[in-house]
């Protein structure tokens, strides 16, 4: 029998016209910008996520607790997620680990929700907006979850996490998704006194259930946290799969003591920030053929970019996603982590990641 159904080519189709006509109507803005208005977290718009609730933890750090829009495709325990601010009139995205359990995304809008835990930091722009002005009910932009600092599925028998300061973030959203599925798990955390453990009760809490083996190192009594004094807290730490999140000098320990025991391989870490190299004199910098700016040798082109109002492609700010990557037409730029020079003739077109480059000379970045 002949359907009078029109086909999924056709409606396709039919939507797009219907959206053409509505964009002319709604002209100069376009008709999805009215939309947000009304229905901001909907399915096909931008991905955003409301504030639900702003809890004070431990010194300056936050928990925000977001409601996402309906196009979030939920996270696994330990990943990240890049959430935008409009902090100034320009659009600021920073890196949090996601601290909640995992919630199943849900057809309709608002049944999902998701918790970050920010500390604010001396220039943090964007941790410090979080931590001190965001309000119940505030819009912030979101991205999908990423990262591979995982829990594999199933679970490793005898796993090991360490971690320092805000190094907690990922581990505590493991913890609190996976505990009936870890067995014989030990958490070393390491802060500078007790009052400075972020989920301190929580944490000792779990430990006095059983359910995890706590081992404190408080800095300010017991110095900080060496090989020697990991190897002694955690003596079978070989037979272990370790998680570790903390201050690059502390991983950078780590890593090298695991390769000494051969033991690598077991060994998963996340680092917050990317060491750096010693900077380089900085030097002018012209963004596109319009903006020039005197840039030091250690601020990154994408920072300087926006503290001059650019609004310049961003992600990760670590330079792991590559989001930031823009042509170098001209002069040099330095490689923040290795000290590395990258130098284009006039002309060239040299693609470099202006959130670990830095000026070294006169240079033009083209938009
Ligand atoms: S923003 Fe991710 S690599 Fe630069």
């Amino acid at each position: 029998m002949m359907s009078s159904e029109p086909g999924a080519g056709t409606r396709a189709s039919l939507r797009r016209r219907l959206w053409t006509v509505a964009d002319s109507l709604a002209s100069p803005r376009k008709a999805a910008d009215y939309l947000d208005m009304f229905r901001p977290m909907r399915r096909g718009a931008d991905l955003r996520a409301r504030v639900m609730e702003v809890r004070d933890e431990v010194q300056d750090a936050v928990t925000v607790v977001l409601r996402p829009g309906v196009d979030w495709r939920g996270h696994l325990p330990g990943q990240y997620v890049r959430i935008g601010i409009d902090v100034d009139g320009i659009r600021r995205w920073r890196s949090y680990s996601i601290t909640s359990t995992p919630a199943i995304p849900r057809s309709s809008e608002g049944e999902a929700t998701l918790s970050v835990t920010a500390k604010a930091v001396p220039g943090g722009l964007v941790t410090n907006h979080l931590a001190q002005e965001l309000q119940v009910g505030d819009l912030v932009h979101l991205d999908q979850a990423c990262g591979t600092f995982v829990l594999p599925d199933p679970v490793p028998r005898k796993p090991l996490f360490i971690t320092a300061g805000s190094g907690i973030t990922p581990v505590v959203g493991m913890l609190r998704s996976g505990l009936d599925r870890l067995r014989d798990a030990v958490l070393l955390h390491s802060d500078r006194t007790p009052g400075d453990v972020l989920f301190g009760p929580e944490l000792r809490g779990l430990a006095a259930a059983g359910k995890v083996r706590l081992i404190e190192n408080h800095t300010d009594a017991d110095g900080r946290l060496d090989m020697a004094a990991i190897t002694e807290l955690v003596p079978d730490l070989a037979e272990r799969q370790t998680w570790a999140c903390g201050p690059a000098g502390l991983l950078d320990a780590i890593e090298e003591h695991w390769a000494e025991l051969g033991i690598a391989e077991q060994l998963h870490t996340e680092r917050f920030r990317t060491a750096r190299a010693e900077p380089g004199q900085g030097g002018t910098v012209r963004f596109g053929s319009g903006t020039e700016i005197a840039v030091d040798g250690s601020t990154a082109l994408l920072d300087a970019g926006e503290q001059a109002g650019l609004l310049l492609p961003s992600g990760c700010r670590m330079g792991i996603c590559f989001s930031c990557v823009l042509p170098l037409r001209e002069g040099a730029v330095r490689d923040l982590r290795s000290g590395e020079l990258t130098i284009a003739s006039p002309g060239d077109g040299v693609l470099v990641q202006t959130c670990v480059s830095a000026a070294a000379g006169a240079c033009q970045i083209d938009l």
